[in-house]
């Protein structure tokens, strides 16, 4: 039985999409079957895999609509046993359409943990929002792994965070987990700086 991770942080930047590509990456070299699903409008983890985004037709829009089945959205990568369901700009619209449903929470869920029977891991690259997208994400999760940029204003952010999850595990997801805080883009030039200004 696989196990579904969200690569989550409302903050812009922070290095979600880098960890969530470089992640599945190297689970699927180290033999384990990966599916990343895109769900960011701006497409990057899918152009981050090769994939040219203005040949995307069906993706994570349809995931969430069930207007697809979620098998026929795989698309096989050139990186070893890594699968993808890629977005296209058009993703930003699904907010407006999951609205009216009463079910708008649950609908990535629905689609995804069939896959836990087919892959080891299936990796969610989030979007900077607490939209809905996000939100889908999380509660079809078992873990969220959040990586959080190291500088100052990165704290600000992450309590808001924190509540939101505390929210999901309350009403919609009680199994959620989180991994782990993933510190990125470390300077120690920064700490060189701070040792200087103390002198
Ligand atoms: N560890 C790192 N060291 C240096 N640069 C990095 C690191 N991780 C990511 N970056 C760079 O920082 C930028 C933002 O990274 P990335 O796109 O992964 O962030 P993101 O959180 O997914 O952004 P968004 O919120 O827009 O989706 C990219 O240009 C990426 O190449
Ligand atoms: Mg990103």
């Amino acid at each position: 039985m696989g196990k579904i991770i969200a690569i989550a942080n409302q903050k812009g930047g922070v290095g979600k999409t880098t960890t969530a590509v470089n992640l599945a990456a190297s689970l699927g070299v180290l033999e384990k079957k990966v599916l990343l699903i895109d769900a960011d409008p701006q497409a990057n983890a899918t152009s981050g895999l090769g994939i040219d985004v203005e040949t995307v037709e069906n993706g994570t829009y349809q995931l969430l609509e069930h207007t697809v089945p979620a098998l026929e959205l795989i698309i096989k990568t050139d990186s070893p046993n890594l699968d993808i369901i890629p977005a296209h700009i058009d993703l930003v619209a699904i907010e407006i359409e999951l609205v009216d449903k009463d079910q708008r929470e649950y609908m990535m869920r629905e689609a995804v943990v069939p896959l836990k029977e087919v892959y080891d891991y299936i990796i969610i690259d989030c979007a900077p929002s607490l939209g809905l997208l996000t939100l889908n994400a999380l509660t079809a999760s078992d873990s969220v792994l959040i990586p959080i940029q190291c500088e100052y204003f990165a704290l600000e952010g992450l309590g808001k965070l924190l509540n939101t999850i505390k929210s999901i595990q309350k009403i919609h997801n009680d199994q959620l987990d989180i991994e782990g805080l993933l510190l990125t883009m470390y300077d120690s030039r920064l700490r060189f700086l701070t040792k200087l200004l103390k002198k």
